[in-house]
Formats: C-alpha cells, sequence, structure tokens
C-alpha cells in the first residue's frame, strides 16, 4: 500500500520505517527541513536501538522516502498517519497547535477518497474535531475519513512495539476505515495481534488511560516506599510478594526516583485537564495525587543527600550516575535525574555527572554541570554518589576501586537497582529510598563485624 506519514519525531520516524519493514511504500514528511535531510541520508536523529539499520535496509529498497511537502505527501498515498507531538502547556492542557497545523496543511491538498489516520496522544474530542475540519479543509470534502490509531511505544523498545505490538486499537467511524487498516496492519493482525476496532473516543480514551495507569502503579510502589521507611519495612521485598500475585504482576512497580520523559507527566496532566473540563472531580484528584507522590520523590531525594552530608550540600563535591529519563535512553526531557542535578547545584555543590547516552542532551539544558566520560571521573573527590538513572553499566561497578577515588564513601541508590551489600561490604555508607532501615541494619551488621 501507499502510505504517508507527517511527522518525523521519535514516533513518526519509527511508525514510517515499522510501516516500510512490513512491505508498504512509504513517504514520510516534515516541515523540519533539516531534521528530513538526516534521516534521508539514512541518520536517525535520536537514540532508538536497532531503528538505523532496517531505516538504511528499507532506503536502499526503495520503500521509503522523505520529504517537506503537503502536497506531495497528500498526492502519494491513500493513507495518512498523523505522528505530531502534542506538548504540554503552560496550564498542563495539551497542546494541539502541531497536530492542528499538520492537519491543515495535509487536507489542503486532499483531492480525492482517503483515510487520516491520528496516532499522537491526544485528549478525548479531538478525532472528531480533525475530522470535521478536515472534511472542511479538504477539496475531497466529505470523502475523507478518519481513524484513530494510537501509539503504545516505549523509547528504546520502540521497533519492539511497533512490530511484535501487544495490540492494536482503532478507532474508526465506517466499515471502509476498519478494511482500510486491516490491510496495513495486516502483517500483524495475521499473527494474531489482538486488533480493536472502536468507536474514536474510546481509541482515544485508551490511550490516556494506559499512561495514567502505569503512572498510577509507579505512584502506588513509590508512597508504599515512603510507607517503608516510616515503618522500617523493605520495599524491594514488598515488590518481590506482590509481583507473584498474578493479578497484580511485577511490571511498572519499580520503586524510586519516580516517573519522567516526554509521555507520563505531561498525559497524567492532560488528562487531569480534560477530566476538570468535564467536571469529574474525583479523576482529578486521583491525577493530581498520581503527579505529586511522583514529584514528591525529587524533594525526599534532595533531603536525604541533605542529610547524608550533614545538614547542608553548599560547597560539596556530588557525583551523579545517569541523567537521562530512564536507561537505554539519550533522552532528558521532564528526567528526574537531570531535575535533581539542577537543584543540587542551585543548593551549592558542585555536580559531575556521568551518564552513558545522555550528556549531550543534558549539557544542552545544563551547560555548567560537569561531564565526566567515566564513572571513576565523575565519582573524583566526591563526597556524595547518586545513582539516578539504571543504566545496566552501573551494576558493573567495582565499589572497591569506586571507594578509592571518592572523598566520602557515600551513596545514594535512588533507583533501588544497586547490590547494597556489597557496597556495603566495601565500607560505604548506602541510602536506598524505601529501604533504609535494611540500609541501616546491614551497616549496623557490617561494623560490628568488619571482616
Ligand atoms: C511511555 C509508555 O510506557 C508507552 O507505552 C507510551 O507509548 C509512551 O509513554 C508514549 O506515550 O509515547 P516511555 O515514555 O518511553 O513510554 O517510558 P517508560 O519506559 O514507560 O518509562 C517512563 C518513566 O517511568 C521513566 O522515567 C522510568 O524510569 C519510570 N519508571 C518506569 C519507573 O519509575 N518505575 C517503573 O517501574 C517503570
Amino acid at each position: 500500500m501507499l502510505v504517508t506519514v507527517i511527522g518525523t519525531g521519535h514516533i513518526g520516524v519509527t511508525h514510517a520505517v515499522c510501516m516500510a519493514e512490513l512491505g508498504h511504500d512509504v513517504l514520510a514528511m516534515d516541515v523540519d527541513e533539516a531534521m528530513i535531510a538526516k534521516v534521508a541520508r539514512g541518520e536517525v536523529p535520536f537514540f532508538e536501538p536497532g531503528l538505523e539499520p532496517i531505516l538504511r535496509k528499507n532506503l536502499r529498497d526503495g520503500r521509503i522516502r522523505f520529504t517537506t511537502s503537503y502536497r506531495e505527501a497528500a498526492d502519494f498515498g491513500n493513507v495518512h498517519f498523523l505522528c505530531v507531538g502534542t506538548p504540554q502547556t503552560v496550564g498542563g492542557a495539551a497542546d494541539l497547535s502541531y497536530i492542528c497545523a499538520a492537519l491543515r496543511g495535509l487536507a489542503a491538498h486532499l483531492k480525492s477518497r482517503c483515510l487520516i489516520v491520528g496516532r499522537s496522544t491526544v485528549p478525548v474530542g479531538t478525532a472528531r474535531m480533525l475530522l470535521a475540519r478536515a472534511r472542511d479543509l479538504a477539496p475531497a470534502g466529505e470523502r475523507v475519513d478518519l481513524a484513530w490509531n494510537p501509539e503504545f511505544l516505549r523509547e528504546g523498545f520502540a521497533v519492539h512495539d511497533s512490530l511484535q505490538p501487544d495490540r492494536l486499537v482503532f478507532g474508526v467511524t465506517c466499515d471502509s476505515a476498519t478494511r482500510t487498516l486491516e490491510q496495513v496492519y495486516a502483517k500483524l493482525l495475521q499473527r494474531d495481534v489482538p486488533g480493536l476496532f472502536i468507536d474514536l473516543e474510546t481509541a482515544e480514551l485508551i490511550k490516556m488511560s494506559a499512561n495514567a495507569f502505569l503512572a498510577t502503579r509507579i505512584s502506588f510502589i513509590n508512597a508504599m516506599a515512603e510507607v517503608c521507611d516510616a515503618v522500617g519495612a523493605d520495599v524491594t521485598q514488598l515488590v518481590r510478594a506482590l509481583s507473584h500475585d498474578e493479578r497484580i504482576g511485577g511490571r511498572y512497580l519499580s520503586p524510586g526516583l519516580g516517573f519522567g520523559g516526554s509521555c507520563l507527566p505531561k498525559d497524567i496532566r492532560a488528562f487531569q485537564a480534560k477530566a476538570t473540563s468535564l467536571g469529574l472531580g474525583s479523576v482529578v484528584d486521583l491525577l493530581r495525587s498520581v503527579d505529586a507522590i511522583n514529584m514528591a520523590r525529587r524533594a525526599t531525594v534532595m533531603d536525604l543527600a541533605t542529610r547524608a552530608l550533614g545538614g547542608s550540600l553548599a560547597g560539596q563535591r556530588v557525583a551523579v550516575l545517569g541523567v537521562a529519563f530512564k536507561p537505554d535512553s539519550d533522552d532528558v526531557r521532564d528526567s528526574p535525574a537531570l531535575d535533581i542535578c539542577g537543584r543540587l547545584e542551585l543548593a551549592g555543590a558542585t555536580v559531575s555527572v556521568h551518564d552513558p547516552a545522555a550528556m549531550p542532551n543534558a549539557a544542552q539544558v545544563h551547560p555548567h554541570l560537569r561531564y565526566a566520560q567515566s564513572v571513576s571521573e565523575a565519582a573524583e573527590g566526591a563526597h556524595l554518589v547518586m545513582h539516578l538513572t539504571e543504566w545496566p553499566d552501573y551494576q558493573a561497578i567495582d565499589p572497591v576501586a569506586l571507594g578509592k577515588v571518592v572523598a566520602s564513601r557515600v551513596l545514594i541508590d535512588a533507583r533501588c537497582a544497586l547490590d547494597m551489600p556489597v557496597w556495603q561490604a566495601a565500607s560505604w555508607t548506602v541510602h536506598v529510598l524505601g529501604r533504609q532501615r535494611a540500609a541501616r541494619t546491614a551497616l549496623g551488621r557490617q561494623l560490628a563485624d568488619p571482616a
């Protein structure tokens, strides 16, 4: 099939490349000329393992091309995917200006029957509004249809999540849209990927509620971590026991510094704004609490750092391990770890940062931080080491060797991911959110019996 993809950000490039991989002829379009020039050369402008080789293969095979022209995109295909960002406005609601602009640009050139398919995360009601606008603007008028097919891709796993999705959701208004989408996704649907054909509003809401649910699980376990610290319990044991319950499962229950990134925080705020406009007070309260618990983790980590350094961060050297919003990503948008770096700096600390992939992006936001090429360079002379993003590389750190370069062996593991006894055995004072008593007890044992 001939498919166009409007918007070549993370979601758009991934979708365009995966559509080509599924055998379609793809034209991807963006108004950003530099971005289009880059992807057309076969370079993926963000960190997404496995995407670049598939892009290059499909460029070589002539299955994918790129353009900056709406007219060319409109003329090319009869299925047009909208993969445009919906960032957060100052008030928290979703900013629909980019998606509306993309729709205007495309619709003005639509002269024959076609299907526009939205993939962006939008508040309920957006799809129906865009459908009305498209029909108003397009020369093809009522022959333009619109469906909603939300994406559920995680950064770092975008290729896997595109080609082996858990489910496909399609909001449709007519049978012909259903038939077109069945053709577009035939290879996945034949592999028994569940495909749900429903109304536009439910499709939009499924995406919002999926992200809200994931955020709620993370905030729930972080609330439990707080309770653990208040009563001397251990959150990692708690999670282990909870996850054995098949009804609960273990995913999205990693306690720590909380969620960040370009999706979960923005989407629960956009959802809150929508619920407010609908007068759904209890939904607003729920989402507000999820957000508040999440943001409070950052304050808790700062308190812990201040206490660990005797009451003040001023003049102290702090080494930060990990600034990406999650491991296997170079993205620092709404990164809890990078936020902590800014707060440490404001409190007067000298911050030295290490991250396997995100330092160039972090340096654009916080140019004054020191960026180290290795963990030991970051930790040189540090009074405190803070583990803020759980890159697998950090599990392999040798605490004995690192202990030789720091000024004091004090570690905050804000992601509950390092092997606490191993660090303690190397004479580190370890603070772990949700495991404070475990840390103290083990340390007590070790001090009583240094051998
Ligand atoms: C998220 C969703 O997982 C995707 O399904 C969705 O398609 C995407 O948003 C989107 O709306 O486009 P992503 O932002 O890539 O994907 O990140 P996640 O892997 O979900 O992680 C989000 C944040 O939660 C990270 O900061 C991560 O460190 C944190 N997290 C995750 C925890 O703190 N604990 C956990 O147990 C899991």
